[in-house]
């Protein structure tokens, strides 16, 4: 597939046949409209992003691929809706345990379009989890994560543990009774657990109860150290997936075809 030759910067575009104009050719409404081509061509010829742009977006996929291929998509779209929400809810969040409760009811009650965003962010959280177990379900029966992919399922594995982590220490932001009390659980659950789970515990409370040090840990780690942590992971995850191609579904991989039209089947 080829790019309109308009969206082509002009140094990379193919001549123009004899007695055609080329895009950008005539007055200055023509070279306007190529203003924005001759942009791109800057940064590309400084960075050299549109090889691995079009690697990208033109890579090959099997025949076969159907709806189910959509879900790590649409774990990625959730998890972007739930950093840019995030963003917002951390202009009003104050993480103290004198401010956090007031200041998550003030942006629900007072702040314009705040209960809406507060409530993309918590119903978003649980989009997320249904959609990446999903993906993981869909990855597990069409048999991708054998080779040469198990690098990109155990690294799946963990983004899934980050999500979780996310949910975890979102839940007691708000400070409510709820979100206090259930807190107060999962960390005793979390030092039950064998060998280094009484030291996780005594870690994430930051303190003998869970109060004000607990909800600034994990403020810390819930904006700051697994969003940046899912981010790296979800760069390598993307990675692979472009470099290794995905796996076609089960049911077409054993049949036979000429040697020529065979791809991207590892
Ligand atoms: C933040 C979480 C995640 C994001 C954003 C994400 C995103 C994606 C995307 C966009 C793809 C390519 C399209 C597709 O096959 O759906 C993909 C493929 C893949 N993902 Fe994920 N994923 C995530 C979590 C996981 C988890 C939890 C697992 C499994 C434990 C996993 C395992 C895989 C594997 C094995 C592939 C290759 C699929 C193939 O070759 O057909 N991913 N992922």
């Amino acid at each position: 597939m080829r790019f309109p030759q308009t969206l082509i910067p002009a140094p990379l575009r193919r001549p123009a046949p004899p007695g055609e104009k080329a895009p950008g050719d005539g007055g200055p409404v023509e070279r306007a409209k190529q203003a924005p081509a001759d942009v791109v061509g800057w940064v590309d010829e400084r960075t050299g992003a549109s090889g691995f742009l079009t690697g990208m977006l033109y890579r090959k996929v099997p025949k076969g691929t159907n709806w189910f291929y959509t879900l790590g998509s649409a774990t990625l779209f959730a998890f972007t809706i739930q950093a840019l929400t995030g963003v917002f809810l951390a202009m009003y969040y104050t993480p103290s345990p004198t401010e956090a409760y007031d200041s998550v009811t003030h942006l629900t009650n007072d702040v314009f379009l705040g209960e809406f965003v507060r409530g993309m962010h918590k119903w978003g959280a649980t989009v997320m989890i249904i959609v990446i177990f999903l993906h993981m379900g869909r990855t597990f029966f069409f048999g991708a994560y054998k080779y040469p992919r198990e690098l990109n399922w155990v690294i799946g594995v963990v983004l899934l543990i980050l999500t979780l982590v996310m949910g975890l220490t979102g839940y007691l932001l708000p400070f409510d009774q709820r979100s206090y009390w259930a807190t107060v659980v999962a960390n005793n659950i979390t030092a039950t657990g064998p060998v280094v789970g009484p030291y996780l515990a005594d870690f994430l409370r930051a303190g003998p109860e869970v109060g004000g040090t607990t909800i600034q840990r994990f403020y810390a780690i819930h904006m700051l150290l697994v969003p940046g942590l899912i981010i790296a992971l979800i760069g390598a995850h993307l990675y692979l997936v472009v470099k290794l191609g995905t796996t076609a579904p089960p049911w077409l991989r054993g049949e036979t075809k000429p040697k020529s039209l065979r791809r991207e089947e590892v």
